[in-house]
């Protein structure tokens, strides 16, 4: 929980889901990249580092990099700003795009729906998967077996603004994967229709209409 402790998180979740600073869809969007941005740093203290002798102009800096960079994937649409953000911190990332979206049906449930996917090679290597939410959990659950149908991650970090207790108790029930799972928020209630409250409403909306 990225806000567990102080820091500018909690400021930035705040403008998140406050309804009136959501009005300005620019400001929503920067705070979902400062979010990526902060998980980003976060995440690269996991990652395995090698020494390196770097040529400075007045001399020879060993200097600590990364071995392998991660690949960077998001579920379109709502993710992006969100993965805008871990993409200004790993510049150098290959990535891959996953559309998923919910199809309701006339009862008022409703299917996850995959229909886009371009990814890199993602086996063996450690795969950071961005999604403002994290309600039911379905959409990170197809979108992870799919993947791994592809490629076998080492690591799969998902990065999400909120997420609801429930969600990431299905996400962990549901997947084999080697797991973490970073929130800027965790909420308890999940309505039936699948909605996080207090939560922050549609994510994909407010970023993008
Ligand atoms: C939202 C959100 C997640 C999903 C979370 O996307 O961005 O992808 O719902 O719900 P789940 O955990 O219950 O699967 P939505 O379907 O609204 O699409 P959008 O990104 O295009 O707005």
């Amino acid at each position: 929980n990225l806000s567990e402790t102080n820091s500018l998180v909690g400021e930035w979740l705040s403008e998140i889901r406050n309804i009136e600073v959501q009005q300005d869809r620019m400001r929503f969007r920067r705070n979902m990249e400062r979010l990526g941005e902060v998980a980003a740093y976060e995440i690269s203290k996991t990652l395995d580092y090698e020494e390196k002798e770097i040529t400075t102009p007045m001399g020879i800096a060993n200097c600590r990099v990364l071995k392998s960079q991660p690949v960077l994937a998001t579920i379109l649409r709502a993710g992006l700003a969100l993965h805008q953000g871990l993409l200004h911190y790993f510049d150098k990332a290959d990535h891959a795009f996953i559309s998923a979206y919910r199809k309701h049906n006339h009862d008022g449930s409703f299917d996850i729906s995959l229909e886009y996917v371009s990814t890199p090679s993602i086996d063996g290597q450690v795969l950071i998967l961005s999604d403002p939410m994290l309600a039911t959990g379905s959409s990170l659950v197809k979108t992870i077996e799919h993947l791994e149908e592809i490629g076998k991650p080492s690591h799969i970090h998902l990065v999400v603004a909120i997420a609801c207790t429930v969600g990431i108790e299905y996400v962990l029930r549901n997947t084999k994967a080697n797991l973490t799972i970073w929130a800027g928020d965790i909420d308890d209630e999940l309505t039936a229709k699948g909605y996080i409250v207090p939560g922050l409403g549609d994510a994909g909306d407010l970023a993008f209409g």
